[in-house]
């Protein structure tokens, strides 16, 4: 097993499907009225959030209590790091804890990377500024998985903001390890051509939204990331919304088998029209649920649990 999950890269196809098979065997736990399991008692993993977040730090707080480990939740946010305090010697005071594993977000691309330098646990990246996010691919491929049987040849279409979108890289990088067709799809100005080509051959690029729904499997719709955004990429909102966002009538363009995913947080009305969001085809609220198991899995494995 590899120690750190720093990267969607960081995972081959037999660990990657070793991962979701644990999840399926987590999972089934979720549906008993006691959730916990031994497996971590008395490791400590520490949540370290630089960056603001709901879904990715509840749910690996849920996860890591699930399998009985100590967890201590640090936002950066009324910390010492509003001090001017460095990751350098925030990490050093983790180490000085005895943290197993450290599950870090942070705004800088690369932060997890320099963390596992430092610390001698096990080091998993909830997001790095727009670089990765490789439980949420995770996740994703375990609900796709588990909605449609398979990821081998599955068709995915990922929408939207791909320029800023650490969701959408992480994706590319493991749907591909694990066999799927993925197109990238929305403006040229959100949609890095040098950076597809870095991370996938087989990925495909399209600026036209409406032709690649009737083939597609699965469509995962970003969130256009304006926090992130220091020039105007496109002319307008409403502009953007009509090409590139999901309202009814273009749901209607999938194939009857095909499901709706978006990582979560909405912006409803821009990339995602609230009557798809909350459509029996989405699994918007799946995917949050199929994170507690999926980063179960992770940390049990990355941490060697009995
Ligand atoms: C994503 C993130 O933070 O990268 N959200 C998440 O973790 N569920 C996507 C986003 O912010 O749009």
């Amino acid at each position: 097993m590899i120690k750190h999950l720093r990267s969607a890269g960081d995972l081959d196809a037999a660990t990657a499907t070793l991962i979701l098979d644990t999840a399926a065997e987590m999972a089934a736990l979720s549906g008993r009225e006691v959730k916990k399991l031994p497996a971590l008692r008395g490791r400590t993993v520490v949540n370290l959030f630089y960056e603001d977040s709901t879904r990715t730090r509840i749910s690996f707080e849920a996860a890591a209590k699930r399998l009985s480990a100590d967890v201590i939740n640090f936002s950066a946010k009324g910390s010492s790091v509003s001090k001017g305090e460095s990751l350098k010697d925030t990490a050093l005071t983790l180490q000085a804890m005895g943290a197993d594993a450290v599950v870090i977000r942070h705004s800088a691309s690369g932060a997890p990377h320099r963390l596992s330098n430092w610390v001698d646990g096990s080091v998993v990246n909830a997001g790095d500024g727009t670089h990765e996010h490789p439980t949420q691919a995770l996740l994703d491929a375990y609900t796709m998985r588990s909605r449609l049987g398979r990821l081998d040849g599955l068709k995915v279409a990922v929408v939207g903001d791909v320029l800023h979108s650490r969701v959408a890289r992480s994706n590319v990088l493991l749907l591909s390890t694990l066999g799927a067709e993925v197109t990238l799809v929305g403006p040229p100005t959100l949609i890095p051509l040098d950076v597809v080509a870095a991370l996938s051959k087989t990925t495909k690029v399209s600026y036209d939204l409406d032709s690649v729904l009737p083939d597609s499997d699965v469509v995962m719709m970003l969130r256009v990331q304006t926090e992130r955004m220091q020039d105007s990429f496109f002319p307008s909102a409403r502009e953007y919304s009509r090409r590139y966002g999901l309202d009814v009538t273009r749901m209607r363009k999938l194939p009857e088998h095909a499901i709706v995913m978006h990582p979560g947080p909405m912006n409803r009305g821009m990339e995602i029209a609230p009557e798809v969001a909350d459509s029996p085809r989405s699994t918007i609220v799946e995917q949050v649920a199929n994170g507690v198991s999926v980063r179960m899995a992770v940390l049990y494995l990355l941490l060697g649990g009995k």
